[in-house]
């Protein structure tokens, strides 16, 4: 089986090679291929992830190359790992909405637009030479905004299913509070990426008993600390937000936080400099401890047993994942993008009934997705007015004035991305 990372680069390879190392009955990789435009990076992350496999006896051969088509060429599954214009784009992302009193932030709001509108043309010309290597091969998008880049790729009919670890760490959190094995929780996980609520913890599978409210009765103060958010809203909700909507609930002293501080990018791009010269030691043959500091935890897991899943190998049944809508949440359309627990076979994902999502919890989600929509014409076509209607339609800018200020801000700083500028 052939797999091959894109934006293979990234400093998260070796956490996605160690899941590989110790979950390689479910997945038996025999070669895996690392492709990124930046050689610089091939090489240091490449040797690590030779002496992971190598130290954990896997028999999967590692090579590393920028020539896409020649890493696509048999490719089994894809995974999409990449981030168009780097941590310098994404600095600029969380930097310039500030000016207009925005939080800035690499998925969420205006940055998250200058994300799409960077990321969707690029994800979607190596999708098609994907295709024309292998009809048949799965691509896995963990490339933010996972939401947007999910839809364009289902748009264009590849074969294709959106992941992001934010479930899978709150599954992890809750079976560590709750004392039991992660795979013993069934969350009722419903939203869109980014945007999603935990509105049921069932034990055992789908239909186990919900233990929500004890969770939130016994942990709800640890639960609330680590999202950052007031205990009290968590009474209010009886429901776990993920910390992503803590850019809804508390945005304006999320906005206050994030004049005073360096940014995350800058943050990453620190420790990514730090990690690569930790690849680059020929002694190492684990994954270092510094990369615990970066969000992508059991994104590994998610991604092994997603790809296991789909291409029959084993793997968990149902797992969550960015899927077509196709009326689990009835009030959004079909072709909307979703966020929700899914079987998964080689067939694809097919998305779980979810309970009915509360109107506090659906509005935003309904907004979002317009917003989601908006966001993607102006990724596919261009244009200052599409990217003007994207803005003012996210429930986070609404207002004309924002919205022109913003416009103005997101083509200056991302014209070098987008072709029509
Ligand atoms: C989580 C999110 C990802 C995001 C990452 C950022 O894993 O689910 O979508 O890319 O955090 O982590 P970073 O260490 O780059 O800030
Ligand atoms: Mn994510």
């Amino acid at each position: 089986m052939k797999l091959a990372v894109v934006g293979g680069g990234s400093t998260y390879t070796p956490e996605l090679v160690d899941g590989l190392a110790r979950l390689r009955d479910a997945l038996p990789v025999t070669e895996l291929v690392l492709a990124d435009p930046a050689r610089d990076r091939l090489e240091p992350v490449g040797g690590l992830a030779r002496r992971i496999l190598a130290r954990a006896g896997h028999p999967a051969t590692v090579t590393t190359t920028s020539d896409l088509d020649a890493a696509v060429a048999d490719v089994d599954a894809v995974l999409l790992q990449l981030r168009v214009g780097g941590q310098a784009a994404r600095e600029r992302d969380e930097t310039w909405p500030l000016e207009c009193g925005c939080v800035g932030q690499e998925t969420t709001g205006a940055g998250g637009l200058a994300k799409a509108l960077r990321t969707v043309p690029v994800v979607l010309d190596i999708a098609e030479r994907v295709r024309r290597a292998n009809p048949d091969a799965w691509i896995v998008d963990f490339t933010n905004p996972v939401g947007i880049v999910t839809r364009a790729l289902l748009n264009e009919g590849h074969r294709a299913v959106g992941l992001c670890n934010v479930a899978i760490g709150l599954q992890r959190k809750f079976a560590a509070l709750l004392d039991v094995r992660p795979d013993e929780v069934h969350l009722d996980h419903v939203g869109l990426n980014h945007l999603t609520w935990e509105t049921g913890v069932r034990l055992g599978g789908p239909d186990g008993t919900d233990v929500l409210p004890r969770l939130l009765a016994e942990h709800g103060g640890t639960i609330a600390a680590d999202l950052r958010l007031p205990k009290a809203l968590l009474d209010r909700l009886g429901v776990v937000p993920s910390y992503y909507l803590r850019y809804f609930y508390a945005h304006d002293e999320v906005v206050a936080e994030m004049r005073t501080r360096p940014s995350r990018a800058a943050e990453v791009a620190a420790m990514e400099r730090r990690l690569l010269e930790m690849y680059a030691d020929p002694a190492l043959d684990t994954k270092p401890e510094l990369l615990a500091e970066r969000g992508g935890a059991y994104y590994s897991e998610a991604a092994v047993a997603l790809v296991a899943a789909l291409l029959g190998d084993g793997g968990r049944g149902v797992q969550v994942v960015n899927v077509r809508n196709a009326g689990t949440l009835p009030f959004l359309p079909d072709d909307a993008v979703v966020e929700v627990p899914a079987e998964v076979t080689p067939a694809g994902a097919e998305p779980l009934p979810v309970p009915a999502l509360s109107p506090l919890h659906a509005g935003l989600v309904s907004a979002v997705t317009a917003y989601e929509h908006l966001a993607l014409e102006a990724a596919l076509h261009g244009g200052r007015d599409r990217v003007f209607a994207a803005l003012l339609a996210h429930p986070l800018v609404g207002q004309y004035a924002l919205a022109e200020g913003l416009t103005d801000r997101l083509i200056a700083h991302n014209r070098e991305h987008l072709a029509w500028a």
